[in-house]
């Protein structure tokens, strides 16, 4: 005889009473409670440069030290003893001196190799005598005292680990060259295979000389290769000046002659982001102050921009700089959200920071970058936006008043840029930095933020999988609702889950139910770090992985993607019951978690499922109170035969979401969730 039994208990919050009992554990949806809204807002991309995710990655360059700055030192430091050292003034945050230095490479020809032909003589050395521009002071000089013909000297360059080129497809080349007048030779680029043979070339005739000329040319690779040099070859004594030696395939997003590579702009297309934060992250503020990224020098030709080292460990061209940045944004239908930089520079390096009166510098600065990307173009850097050819505002919906600043002084600069910024742009939306890494939980019930006025907080977790399964109810538990809204601008499983597998990728499906489940709340969210380009890796779990020519997304991308491509208007009361009709919030403390929404567009019952468990996880679903259903779903499911499952280059779609038709949907019904799985149940309305 079946049991029937009545249970009361607390659940989220409410009082549930639950009463039939059977033999399976049981999703219960009740369309006619409904819950929160999921704002459109709710997921978002988070780009910054570290793991060469621009440079070498996303921004289609592909000479590396394009402009002989590499070796410059990060701004605000000196080098001694092949080491660069930080300012010794104190922390903002901690007081402390850290006077922070690391070892710093001097060598101005950094990523190219000189190659002279036996029956040549020539030199090379880097010069700032006569440079290009004043921004990139450093040119390279060869001077050729003997040539017997034919490639007398090469200037060669490996790029961003290797040269990549497909057989049929056309690079653009873009430099900078400056020539004795007794130079009577030509020059020849070219992309040379690792095995030696020629498989792009074009030969340029050198015109005006003992002048700074620019020179532009297209060519087409014969064969595929990805492990390259592109070469400049020089085949007559005299003497050359070079700089500014760009090359980018012509296939980028969009076609721009020089902007983002098209495979890994297709693969952020397709997470459907409904937001943008540049430029980070960390680089905001800057190994030291001076060492931020200075959104005003990304601006104009590319061949004039400056760049910066960044504090992960290399130079950032500003190719992908603010006006790329907010061209992405419209591009994508996306809202750009700016990070500006409040006077102080990253606690984790040295943390050096400006002076009070000095304040004033960065708040213009702030109210500037707003003023390019929605200013009237009578207004100064509005007018800078439409001499780029942009007269329309950009979609600039965000500011973030610093990145990862805490305590009393960072509070004190928040409420004067908050102020300011909101007095003369109150459309847009102001974000203050929560709280970092890990330590979150309980900051997020009880945030002690001494400010005068919060809209929005953004918080960031950095964990094991552990953390983020027993943290899928955090949101739920923070009683009253605050009167702020959060974004967790940066979260990631990133430790003990190898490069990314299953389990980490299941463990945030489990925290982001959580999240969507609260989206009074929690209205925005972005994984982070998106990009690495596996060769220059700095962190150790990232959403998408590169080399020069291939793009994977690891499972956590597609758990990101099933979300942002399956976002529910609303939430609907979604219960799991374990098979003694109880309800809980995992399934027997097992890893088991589901929540349902309904997608007013699509009229369809949207119900995620995470088995992160090795057994076939097969409750009943019930629908209560809907519109009737019709009997065929869909169900898309991202699935692993093991948690510590990975994608990697050679088996790129080894965990890929696979849809698949379900038949017999009724109100109640039964189905299987694979072992170590994601899944998306689509009900569909009539
Ligand atoms: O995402 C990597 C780093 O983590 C970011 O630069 C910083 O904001 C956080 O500490």
């Amino acid at each position: 005889m079946k049991r029937i039994s009545l249970l009361v208990f607390f659940f989220l919050n409410s009082v549930i009473i639950v009463s039939a009992q059977n033999k399976s554990s049981k999703i219960e949806i009740d369309f006619q409670q409904k819950w929160a809204r999921v704002e459109p807002s709710m997921y978002g991309i988070f780009f910054e440069e570290i793991n060469n995710a621009g440079d070498g990655g996303l921004y289609s360059e592909m000479i590396r030290n394009r402009s002989f700055e590499d070796h410059v030192a990060p701004g605000g430091t000196v080098i001694r003893d092949k080491k660069y050292f930080c300012p010794a003034t104190p922390s903002y945050f901690s007081g402390e001196v850290k006077a922070q230095s690391a070892n710093w490479n001097t060598d101005s020809l950094q990523r190219w190799t000189f190659q002279v032909s036996p029956d040549a003589k020539a030199t090379i050395s880097v010069k700032t005598d006569a440079p290009l521009n004043s921004n990139s002071p450093h040119y390279a000089q060869i001077d050729i005292q003997q040539a017997s013909g034919k490639a007398a000297v090469s200037l060669v360059n490996s790029g961003y680990w290797g040269i990549s080129v497909v057989k049929g497809e056309n690079y653009n080349l873009r430099f900078f060259a400056n020539t004795s007048s007794d130079y009577k030779g030509t020059i020849t680029a070219l992309v040379r295979s690792e095995s030696g043979k020629v498989i792009a070339n074009k030969v340029i005739s050198l015109e005006n000389k003992s002048y700074w000329n620019e020179y532009k040319c297209r060519f087409t690779a014969t064969e595929t290769n990805h492990n390259g040099t592109f070469e400049l070859e020089l085949d007559a004594t005299g003497s050359m000046m070079l700089d500014f030696i760009s090359l980018s395939p012509a296939n980028t997003y969009k076609n721009r002659e020089i902007g983002f590579r098209a495979d890994v702009a297709q693969m952020l297309t397709e997470l459907k982001p409904a937001f943008f934060r540049w430029p980070g992250g960390c680089v905001v503020e800057g190994a030291t102050l001076k060492n931020r990224i200075k959104w005003k020098e990304t601006l104009g030709d590319p061949a004039q921009r400056k760049g910066e080292y960044m504090k992960w460990g290399y130079r950032n061209t500003y190719g992908f700089g603010y006006h790329e940045f907010l061209q992405y944004c419209e591009d994508m239908n996306m809202h750009g959200m700016f990070v500006a930089n409040v006077g102080l520079s990253c606690e984790f390096s040295n943390g050096d920071y400006c002076a009070e009166d000095s304040l004033e510098f960065f708040i213009r600065d702030a109210l500037d970058a707003i003023e390019y990307a929605i200013g009237d173009v009578n207004t100064t850097w509005g007018a800078k936006r439409a001499a780029a050819g942009h007269p329309k505002p950009f979609p600039l919906k965000y500011v973030q008043i610093g990145n990862e600043n805490h305590g009393p002084i960072y509070e004190k600069r928040y409420n004067k840029f908050y102020t300011r910024l909101k007095s003369a742009y109150p459309q847009i939306e102001m974000i203050l930095n929560g709280v970092a890494t890990g330590a979150g939980s309980v900051e997020v019930l009880n945030p002690k933020f001494n400010v005068d006025k919060i809209e929005i907080a953004d918080y960031h977790w950095y964990d094991g999988p552990d953390w983020f399964y027993d943290h899928a109810f955090l949101f739920d538990k923070i009683q009253p609702r605050h009167n702020f809204k959060i974004y967790v601008g940066e979260y990631a499983c990133h430790r003990k889950v190898g490069a990314g597998n299953m389990f980490g990728a299941l463990s945030e499906a489990a925290f982001m139910m959580g999240m969507e489940r609260n989206s009074d709340l929690v209205t925005m969210t972005s994984y982070a770090p998106l990009i690495e380009n596996s060769n220059g890796r700095k962190w150790p779990v990232n959403m998408m992985m590169l080399n020069n020519h291939q793009v994977v997304g690891r499972s956590s991308y597609y758990v990101q993607k099933m979300y942002a491509g399956n976002r529910p208007s609303f939430n609907l009361s979604t219960h799991l019951l374990n098979n003694q009709g109880m309800a809980v919030d995992t399934l027997n403390g097992m890893r088991q978690y589901a929540q349902a929404g309904y997608n007013e567009q699509t009229r369809e019952i949207i119900v995620k499922v995470v088995n992160a468990t090795s057994d076939v996880f097969s409750p009943q679903l019930s629908v209560q109170n809907s519109p009737r259903l019709k009997p065929v779903g869909e169900i898309i499911t991202l699935s692993a035969n093991n948690p510590t499952d990975e994608n990697s280059f050679e088996a790129p779609q080894k965990l890929f979401p696979k849809s698949v038709q379900i038949k017999n949907v009724s109100e109640l019904f039964q189905i299987n969730f694979a072992p170590w799985s994601f899944s998306i149940l689509k009900l569909k309305c009539k």
